[in-house]
């Protein structure tokens, strides 16, 4: 029978065979952060929608067609989490997280709510891991947040994904790349969809974000913007791409890059990966130095990036499942049972992870879930071994059996799981 309910459409469960592998994953990245000294922030799931119109721009696709957003009882306009940037400005403006020093590190991973047409590798919720640098202007935040997520990729075992790099420049630059775009695109707009139509007028930058096959095409041989920096912007990028090769990480220049939200300026990058779809990338992020400023804070600079906990799973693919036991308790009658019971919980106490049967089966099913559950021993208990005050220890993989005194077993398991046999 079809069940009556299921997730909502764009939104995925994840089971418990799965969650090991989000968990893998999110401690990596836990883990880097900590090394690179970030430390975590929380937001709330959803903020004003004046934040988001505000801070990520309402000419972008992500407030004009994606926003969820909804009004509470109380007649205020609130929007789920459509990024992740503007809600930890927000808090470093509110909470003054510039008193607590020059610069402010901070990582996050939270759930993102997007109205996307749902596909592999793209949903209406997925989650991003992410970090925000608040308030250091020289280029070598941009590296080390580039080398941050190089780092991670490393960790995890996920090869082959390309960062690709670029400078969308300044408010000083700007004005001359918007004409010189422009006039590109004059003698083509009236052709092109009416989204474009109206960038044409209040961002341009944007026409080269559409995703509509005709205006993709329209924009072949557009004006680069890395082609019309300005001095301060030009030495900036000089600089992150001269931090990078010191640090040995690699990157590709790549003009192209244009990115869905507003709010950058100078660096832009993304990781583009073989495996995601042409339109799907595995990580993005950028400089906003006018952002801290924008949403009410004084003139601040930032960078940071943000990356699809999905794509990255997705990217690396089936990887062996870490047994759900180490040790599985067998009785061998229904006496063994209540002293099988007791030993498990000793087990738990000491540290190991413990399983055992709950439908009094009989043994050899017993040792069945035991290989089910890829427990690394079994510990039997039977007639025998009660009345010896003695446990049989098996190695599953071996085959190989030992006894051990009963009020020893906790501490002889755990040499041996510690000592890798
Ligand atoms: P974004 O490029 O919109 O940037 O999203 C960042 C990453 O989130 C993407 O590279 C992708 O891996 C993942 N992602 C985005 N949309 C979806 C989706 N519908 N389904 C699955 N994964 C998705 C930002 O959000 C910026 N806040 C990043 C940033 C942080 N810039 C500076 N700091």
């Amino acid at each position: 029978m079809a069940p009556r309910f299921k997730a909502p459409r764009g939104t995925q469960d994840v089971l418990p065979r799965d969650s090991w592998r989000w968990q893998r994953v999110e401690a990596a990245f836990r883990e880097v952060c900590r090394r690179f000294g970030y430390a975590e922030i929380r937001t709330p799931v959803f903020e004003e929608t004046e934040l988001f119109a505000r801070g990520v721009g309402e000419g972008t696709e992500i407030v004009s067609k994606q926003m969820y957003t909804f009004e509470d009882r109380g007649g205020r306009s609130l929007t789920l989490r459509s990024e992740g940037t503007a809600p930890v400005v927000r808090a470093y403006i509110q909470h003054n997280l510039a008193a607590e020093g020059r610069l402010v590190k901070v990582y996050y991973t939270a759930p993102i709510f997007r109205y996307e047409r749902p596909q592999a590798g793209r949903y209406r919720q997925h989650h991003q891991v992410g970090v925000e640098a608040i308030g250091a202007p020289g280029p070598d935040i941009d590296a080390e947040v580039i080398a941050l997520f190089h780092s991670f990729l490393t960790e995890i075992g996920l090869a082959g994904g390309v960062t690709h790099l670029s400078s969308i420049g300044d408010a000083n630059c700007r004005p001359a790349f918007y004409q010189d775009l422009r006039e590109f695109f004059a003698p083509k707009i009236a052709e092109m969809c009416e989204f474009c139509q109206a960038r044409y007028e209040t961002n341009p930058l944007r026409i080269l974000d559409c995703k509509v096959p005709h205006d993709v095409e329209a924009r072949q041989g557009a004006p680069s913007a890395l082609e019309h920096l300005c001095e301060e912007c030009r030495e900036h990028f000089a600089g992150v791409t001269s931090a990078l090769d010191a640090l040995a990480v690699p990157y590709q220049v790549d003009p192209t890059i244009v990115r869905g939200l507003d709010y950058y300026t100078r660096t832009a990058f993304e990781v583009i990966h073989p495996d995601l779809g042409a339109k799907d990338v595995l990580m993005g992020g950028g400089r906003y130095d006018g952002l801290v400023e924008q949403l009410g804070g004084p003139p601040t600079p930032g960078i940071g990036f943000g990356s699809g906990l999905e794509r990255l799973l997705l990217v690396l693919g089936d990887q062996v499942a870490p047994a759900a036991a180490d040790v599985y308790v067998a009785a061998a009658s229904a006496e063994a049972r209540k002293p099988a019971f007791a030993l498990a919980m000793e087990l738990r106490r000491a540290g190991v992870a413990t399983e055992l049967d709950y439908h009094a089966r009989s043994l050899k099913a017993q040792m069945r879930e035991a290989s089910r559950l890829g427990a690394r021993y079994t510990a039997l208990l039977g007639e025998d071994e009660l009345s010896r005050e003695q446990v049989t220890l098996r190695d599953m993989n071996s085959g190989e059996q030992q006894s051990a005194p009963r009020a020893e077993v906790a501490a002889r398991v755990r040499a041996l799981l510690d000592g890798g046999e």
